[in-house]
């Protein structure tokens, strides 16, 4: 009977040691299994960067004024899904050219969906309308358009969810900044591909 109250408080001692070991124990264990779950699954996705560029542009019904500009671009954007096991949906789309640090004009492609290890050649056009020219601006489009071709940027914003298997992910933004675009007036002359940078 007296070793009864003796055994009591040692137990009482032991058992918020034991709880917190445990629960250490568990907590230990589940993260090795999460971290090796995702180490697995990068594993076997193996997910690669997508690769941008645009292979081709020109340019049509350009006139410009002091002030005001007319033109329509054409581009050729080369989109590289080299991942074995990721698809893409392109949500949505918005290009853009610009010209030095202006903005000249927007337009939109159509949603579409790359499945794995693809190459996809989307045409974009954009139109630029009357778009107003700051007096530099103009100054310079002249200057350059007396040597035959036009230094432009190209932006793309998107928005795309990967595919795995059944999985989807949520939706990422996608931006690609594309420059120099060098622009040629003559069509026969040849032109320069150039490599987008992409960040996700
Ligand atoms: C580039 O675009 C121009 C105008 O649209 C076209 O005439 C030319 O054939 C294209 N070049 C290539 C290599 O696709
Ligand atoms: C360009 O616009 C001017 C007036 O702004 C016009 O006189 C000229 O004919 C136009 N040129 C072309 C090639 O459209
Ligand atoms: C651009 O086109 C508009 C009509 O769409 C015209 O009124 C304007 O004069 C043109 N501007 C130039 C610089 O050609
Ligand atoms: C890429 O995917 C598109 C759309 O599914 C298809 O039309 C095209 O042929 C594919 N290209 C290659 C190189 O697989």
């Amino acid at each position: 009977m007296s070793s009864r109250p003796q055994t009591n408080p040692q137990q009482q001692q032991q058992r918020p040691f034991n709880l917190v070991r445990c629960t250490a124990i568990v907590l230990l264990t589940t993260i090795v299994l999460v971290g090796l779950a995702v180490l697995i699954a990068w594993l076997v996705i193996r997910p690669k960067h997508l690769l941008f560029s645009i292979e081709n542009g020109s340019v049509s019904n350009f006139n410009q004024s002091d002030t005001h500009m007319n033109s329509t671009f054409y581009f050729t954007i080369r989109a590289h899904n080299p991942n074995r096991r990721l698809s893409i949906y392109y949500d949505s789309i918005k290009t853009s050219v610009a010209y030095e640090d202006q903005p000249i004009a927007y337009s939109t492609i159509q949603p579409f969906f790359q499945p794995h290890r693809n190459v996809t050649r989307i045409q974009t056009k954009i139109v630029a309308s009357n778009v107003p020219l700051t007096p530099g601006s103009a100054r310079d489009i002249r200057l350059e358009k007396g040597t035959g071709e036009i230094e432009l940027y190209v932006y793309v914003w998107a928005r795309i969810r990967f595919k795995v298997g059944v999985l989807k992910s949520n939706e990422r933004r996608l931006k690609l900044a594309c420059s120099p675009v060098m622009v040629h007036f003559s069509p026969t002359q040849h032109f320069e591909r150039t490599i987008c940078e992409a960040g996700i």
